[in-house]
């Protein structure tokens, strides 16, 4: 069964360069390779879901410059509905991403055309009301994700929340979603607990379900009810990392569309984001349905 994703989000052209060792302050150190690479929170998470085998649509915005249009070809190469992708005036966000030898990664955002996607325009409504799911971040102004998970709640579309970056929530955005996926940096931020079994019951107290990211390690699912599932990970070598978080969620909201169970769809979910750190670059890196059901099966 197919099953339809609305992603409301950004959308950022990733300026990556590829070094031993990320400079610390005051500090220059040279790099081995430089590339670009379509990225932004929100259109990897798209991508994602469209290689997970999702019907899939981004609603966000890309500026006029070349980026913008390369941007917006890549998700449309993809089968991404980009009928809710708005063109605006000025740049398109830029990520400026260095990666080191272990495939992690630190990176300044600079959101440009992202900073427009203030709120919900003619069309998104429609777009949001017939998916099983919105996926948002905190890459587009906040006003805007909470009118977006409003909506979403409305019209009783699962409402999924990556708090990426982390920025403290607004108990109004919080009491509009259904399920939120920090990673395990995010879940300290958010909740002051570095044990992520401590940051769950926290998160617990702010929304129904919450799955933490633990990289590596696999994730850790918890609901209001009680339940608690945790899945291991998959030992892989990781080359970049960028986008795994990413990875991760557009699998999970596909797979959960679909009707598959937390359990299994958070080993789907694990599977992908286990094959994209194994290559480079963000929307180069997302893994087909095929790959991962494969993995899954050789792991
Ligand atoms: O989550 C990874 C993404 O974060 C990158 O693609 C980059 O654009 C930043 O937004
Ligand atoms: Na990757």
């Amino acid at each position: 069964m197919t099953t339809t994703v609305t992603v409301f989000g950004s959308c950022n052209m990733d300026l990556v360069a590829y070094a031993g060792t990320a400079p610390s302050r005051g500090e220059t150190v040279l790099g081995r390779e430089f590339r670009t690479a379509p990225g932004g929170k929100g259109a990897n998470q798209a991508l994602a879901a469209a290689k997970a085998g999702a019907a899939v649509r981004m609603v966000g915005a890309v500026g006029e410059d070349e980026f913008g249009a390369e941007l917006r070809a890549n998700l449309a190469d993809s089968t991404v509905d980009v009928s809710g992708l708005r063109t605006v005036p000025g740049r398109s966000g830029t990520a400026h991403i260095v990666v080191d030898d272990s495939g992690d990664n630190s990176i300044v955002i600079v959101p440009a055309a992202n900073a427009a996607v203030q709120g919900l325009v003619e069309g998104d409504e429609a777009l949001l009301a017939s998916s099983s799911c919105v996926l948002l971040q905190l890459e587009t102004p906040l006003d805007g994700v909470a009118e977006a998970a409003a909506a979403g709640r409305r019209h009783g579309v699962r409402v999924v929340l990556t708090p990426a970056p982390a920025a403290p929530l607004p108990a109004e955005l919080l009491s509009n979603v259904d399920l939120l996926v920090p990673n395990e940096h995010e879940a300290a931020v958010l909740t002051g607990h570095d044990d992520p079994h401590r940051a769950l019951a926290a998160l617990l107290e702010l929304v129904p379900e919450v799955v933490i990211t633990l990289g590596a390690r696999g994730s850790l699912y918890g609901t209001r009810q009680g339940e608690v599932v945790e899945v291991p990970g998959f030992p892989v070598r990781a080359v970049d990392t960028t986008a795994a978080g990413d990875t991760f969620v557009g699998m999970l909201a596909t797979a959960l569309g679909e009707g598959v169970a937390m359990p299994e769809a958070l080993r789907l979910a694990s599977a992908a984001s286990a094959l994209s750190v194994q290559r480079i670059g963000a929307s180069g890196s997302m893994p087909s349905r095929p790959e991962i059901e494969a993995f899954l099966t050789s792991h």
